[in-house]
């Protein structure tokens, strides 16, 4: 189409839309069911018959039985192969597929497709994604799709009904994968003008009148009052730093849209396939989107994750010294902050802190998308496979079956060379399968379902958005629409304080402020700027020790600074008279530090000045600040069980202070002792519970010494546990 056409329609489009209200899918027919998926211990392949003769199929699936291999996942970027022109379907491939599972005893799941929008489709809709710098990205790799294309929803719940009518009442059929890791590649956020219709009367449904939206945005500053909603544009391609406010309902708004594209395929799964469970396959450390409201308003039944833990090594900051020694292993603590991330991501559909969860892309060798591309070393794969069940995990789904010689992933790893020999993932995914997962299934372990932890840390996709949004530092990229080069992330922040807590050898649930607190023995709070009432309430009727890391309590809903400065009122200002009167954000030479029981620690990033009083108040200092510019100034401050760390806290302090509260808190560590610096595990061991199952893991070069431990040995040998090797107990 001629592209002043194309503005034409697109302008006519928007004058339609605009009046349209905004009107959230409906919940009630999405409810999960954790009886839809059969916990256990399944191992599984992705697997991608159109890419390969039809002659190796059925090898290649009496060969996933022979492995012990349960279920195989297929299909999600197969569109084309369905429906190679509009409403022409061929269901061969999948048909033929479905079969062999059948035959050789194993289950399918399934994708819908919408990651990969066929070439028909894109050159007669309107769907393209379109970038921050205002680019549209076409067609001809993957997610070259707005999540609020008016077109796309139409055709997405078009392709995910014929599937579903097809294979919804299949007994072959265990679950299906909604789309492909939803947000990939930056694609959340498209500025598109179907997503700036949507924007516009989302606004309005929050606001209600444009002078409303004004008035909460503080757009008196700069003269930035709109008009109308009608002209209101997403926050990008503004000469300068963009509204604060605007920008986060714009990341409110934009992970709505994702969810509303996964309910809607969801609702056509729920009528058609009632038996099946539904799943999705999240990723590291992605933020752009709230995964718990994800689950708790699409109504996922098992949320899976996609791990990749050498390309976590670049996912936080780490010293040189670390990244070489975690190159080939991953960061010991990366794989199980997500293991209990999406074990609680999967809870929030149930409205409990735990649900069913698994791995649905497991790395088996070399990847084809970090930076520096290197070989896991050897036993990892092992080892991440039983790091996955320690975690309660149902699934570990290794990624793909076989490599494939052409196309965009040619030099990724699989558990088959392209040549159909083995490679080393398959070695040692048999390795546990033939030695390790009939001793474990033996024991008839557990699940997800069980409460297990003794610490809740509190993960909440909003303060990330704040602290990304206002990060105190970096410089201000105009293209990017965002701070560029910050200080401290929410995500390191958050990474420190769970890795320090693992270090402690102490059981931890990772949940939103959202769930409940109940039960829980000791709560750690990394940041909360934005403190929801929800969360204040559970605060208010928890009496365990709280421990609150910087910023918290900061900002109002609409992102302005707390009346009364922060902590905010509420249940943390009842307990904890203070007060934050500045921020700094100093780099590493500025010398900075502080002291705690009569040791020092250099910080950086983060450095706030406290006052552990409010009006006729007082709580206790129980950090001192020594940088040199305020030597002897409270750092932190605590009272009634509630503290306040005021900095960005170095790994070994927070091992040392945590260690101290949980002792205080009569928690135990995995093997009953007193958390306590003494008892730090380091860096490269770790211990993990499922039921009556305790693992010790070692992600080192080097082998390990693990504490005593009073059970039986059922995987491993008496003594060290050995490089990048595991020890499972049985516990008396
Ligand atoms: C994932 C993706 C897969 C494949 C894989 C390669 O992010 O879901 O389709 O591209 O990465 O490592």
């Amino acid at each position: 189409m001629h592209s002043s056409l194309v503005a034409l329609a697109a302008s006519l489009q928007v004058a339609a839309c605009a009046l349209l209200p905004y009107t959230p899918t409906q919940n009630a027919t999405l409810e999960p069911k954790a009886s839809r998926w059969p916990s256990g211990l399944h191992l599984a392949v992705d697997y991608y018959p159109s890419q390969w003769p039809e002659w190796m199929w059925e090898s290649d699936v009496a060969r996933m039985r022979d492995s012990n291999i349960s279920f195989a996942r297929v299909n999600e970027f197969d569109w084309t192969v369905l429906e190679p022109s509009e409403g022409e379907y061929n269901f061969t491939v999948l048909d033929k597929t479905i079969e062999l599972f059948a035959k050789y005893g194993l289950k399918a799941i399934i994708g819908t497709p919408t990651a990969t929008p066929p070439n028909w489709l894109t050159e007669k809709y309107n769907i393209d994604f379109v970038d921050r710098t205002n680019t549209t990205l076409g067609f001809g790799s993957r997610r070259h799709y707005s999540f609020s294309s008016f077109d796309y929803r139409e055709q997405s719940q078009k392709i995910t009904r014929k599937l579903a009518e097809r294979y919804g009442n299949s007994s072959t059929v265990a679950g299906w994968q909604l789309d492909n890791e939803f947000g990939c590649h930056d694609t959340v956020r498209s500025y598109d003008q179907d997503a700036i219709t949507r924007f516009r009367s989302w606004l309005k449904n929050k606001y209600t009148t444009i002078e409303e939206m004004n008035d909460a945005q503080g757009r008196v500053f700069w003269s930035s009052q709109y008009v109308s909603f009608d002209v209101v544009q997403p926050p990008f391609l503004e000469v300068y730093t963009t509204n604060e406010a605007h920008t986060l309902d714009w990341a409110r708004f934009s992970s709505d849209m994702v969810i509303e594209f996964a309910k809607e395929q969801t609702a056509i799964l729920r009528e058609l396939a009632p038996s099946h469970a539904v799943m999705h396959n999240f990723m590291m450390f992605f933020t752009d989107f709230d995964h718990h409201k994800f689950t708790r308003d699409v109504g996922i039944d098992v949320s899976t994750w996609d791990e990749y833990p050498l390309a976590g090594v670049e996912a936080v900051s780490l010293s040189d010294d670390e990244v070489s020694e975690y190159l080939r292993t991953g960061v010991p603590d990366i794989q199980a902050f997500h293991h209990a991330l999406y074990r609680g991501v999967s809870g929030a559909a149930y409205g409990e802190n735990h649900g069913p969860f698994g791995v649905m892309e497991m790395e088996p060798g070399v990847l084809n998308w970090n930076h520096y591309r290197v070989s896991p070393l050897e036993g990892m794969v092992r080892l991440w496979t039983h790091e996955t069940f320690a975690a309660s995990g149902d699934l570990v789904n290794y990624f793909r079956w076989r490599q494939v010689p052409y196309a965009q992933e040619q030099t990724l790893s699989a558990l088959f060379l392209s040549d159909n020999t083995e490679d080393q993932g398959y070695v040692e995914s048999q390795a546990f399968a033939d030695e390790d997962l009939p001793a474990l299934r033996a024991q008839n372990t557990t699940g997800a379902g069980e409460k297990q932890a003794d610490v809740a840390v509190v993960f909440d996709y909003t303060s990330n958005w704040v602290w990304t949004i206002e990060p105190y530092s970096g410089a201000w990229s105009p293209k990017d629409a965002s701070y560029a080069d910050v200080a401290l992330k929410y995500v390191d922040l958050v990474y420190t304080f769970y890795s320090s807590l693992r270090r402690l050898g102490l059981s931890i649930d990772v949940i939103s402020p959202d769930q409940s607190l109940d039960g829980y023995k000791m709560v750690i709070v990394p940041s909360l700027p934005i403190i929801p009432t929800t969360f204040n309430q559970a605060l208010a009727d928890f009496s365990g020790p709280v421990v609150f890391g910087p910023h918290t309590g900061s900002k109002t809903p609409d992102f302005a600074y707390s009346p009364g400065l922060n902590p905010s009122a509420g249940t943390v200002r009842d307990r904890l008279p203070m007060r934050v009167t500045r921020v700094e954000t100093p780099p590493t030479y500025a010398g900075s530090g502080i002291s705690y029981a009569g040791s020092n620690y250099n910080i950086s990033a983060w450095e706030e000045w406290i006052e552990c009083s409010r009006q006729n108040a007082t709580s206790t200092a129980t950090v001192e600040y020594t940088s040199r510019h305020r030597p002897g100034k409270p750092a932190a401050c605590s009272e009634n069980n509630t503290h306040y760390l005021a900095f960005n806290p170095p790994a070994d302090f927070l091992v040392s202070y945590i260690g101290d509260v949980a002792a205080e808190a009569g928690v135990e560590d995995l093997v009953g002792r007193v958390p306590d610096k003494e008892n730090d595990l380091g860096a490269t061991l770790r211990l993990a519970r499922r039921g009556n199952l305790l693992w010790a893991i070692n992600y080192g070069w080097e082998a390990q010494s693990p504490p005593t431990v009073d059970g039986d040995l059922i995987i491993g040998e008496e003594g060290d546990v050995p490089a990048a090797g595991v020890v499972v107990w049985k516990l008396n």
